[in-house]
């Protein structure tokens, strides 16, 4: 059956360990000189229908270091722009590369290219959802504090796309996990059920004060999201103190980590002497990107072992 990996659920509880697990190898071993080659004579499509630049560059490295062929296709310079319909580029994805990760705005899109191609697709980000992104983020904290269970998860700001791929984790994984969130900017009410029928502790509240005293984890994210930018100056306004500030750090446990995903706004969503600063660990966050990659396509392709 063809592997996709769509959200985080298709792996599930243990699936998700062993990839953290075997994220965790991709970084100890890399750049030996017997490094596994697993995807030697496969070609893996990237299609981005919208800006990256970790996403993207942490999928080609990580293809070109498996030994397989990174083929990048974005929307302007494809037919995909021009209005090519999504199950149609599938169809001719899918006869020529052996996966495809794809970075696109609705899920219906999402869906078809995993639906038509016939290949394993992995997604690259959604408006709904940025699984690939979460990987890293879980492996980040597990490499610093040794271990995922018995913290405390903060989430400030929008209820988007990360927001819903960190409800998704708590859920599969039995996370607590705080949301605060302004007025009219929540996140997904039925994925917070579904997370809280999994056995996650997931919490929404207004106030970023009392959602962080205690944190063990604060993530933040832009206010503004790609597509989302007519609304930006309305975004501005709604979250006004919702900003992670050393202030509102201070707050939370004497160890705690701070994470962006990145791309940040300092002064915006986050602080500069934050994002910089000792509890910061986005740039490792960052790194992970590529050796969490490794593992997604490795368990994707089926090629392990
Ligand atoms: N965090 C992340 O997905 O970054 P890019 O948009 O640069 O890929
Ligand atoms: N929420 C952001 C994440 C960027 C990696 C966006 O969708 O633009």
């Amino acid at each position: 059956m063809t592997r996709h990996l769509l959200g985080l659920a298709d792996l599930g509880r243990e699936g998700l360990v062993r990839l953290l697990d075997a994220s965790d190898r991709w970084l100890e071993t890399r750049g030996a000189p017997a490094a596994a080659r697993p995807l030697a004579g496969k070609t893996i499509a990237l299609v981005f229908e919208k800006a990256s630049t970790r996403t993207r560059v942490s999928l080609e490295v990580a293809v070109a270091e498996l030994g397989g062929h990174p083929l990048v296709l974005t929307s302007s310079g494809s037919q995909m722009a021009r209005g090519e319909p999504v199950a149609d580029t599938a169809r001719v994805l899918g006869r020529m590369a052996h996966a495809i990760t794809f970075r696109t705005g609705g899920e219906d899109r999402l869906l078809d290219m995993a639906r038509w191609s016939g290949v394993p697709v992995l997604n690259a980000l959604t408006d709904r959802s940025h699984p690939m992104q979460l990987l890293a983020d879980l492996m980040t904290i597990r490499r610093i504090r040794g271990r995922l269970e018995g913290l405390r998860y903060v989430w400030i700001g929008d209820g988007n796309n990360m927001a819903w791929s960190w409800i998704e984790a708590a859920g599969l994984l039995g996370l607590e996990l705080v949301l605060a969130c302004p007025e009219g900017y929540e996140p997904d009410a039925r994925a917070v059920e579904l997370a809280r029928e999994r056995g996650g502790r997931v919490e929404v509240v207004r106030d970023p004060e009392r959602a962080v005293t205690g944190a063990d984890v604060v993530s933040t994210d832009v206010f503004t999201s790609m597509g989302q930018e007519g609304e930006a100056a309305a975004r501005l306004a709604a979250f006004e103190g919702f900003r992670v500030t050393s202030r509102l750090v201070a707050r939370a446990s004497a160890d705690a980590v701070v994470l962006h995903c990145l791309p940040a706004h300092r002064g915006e969503e986050i602080d500069a002497d934050v994002l910089e600063g000792p509890r910061s660990a986005v740039w490792d966050q960052a790194e992970a990107r590529l050796h969490t990659a490794k593992a997604a396509l490795v368990w994707a392709l089926g090629v392990d072992g």
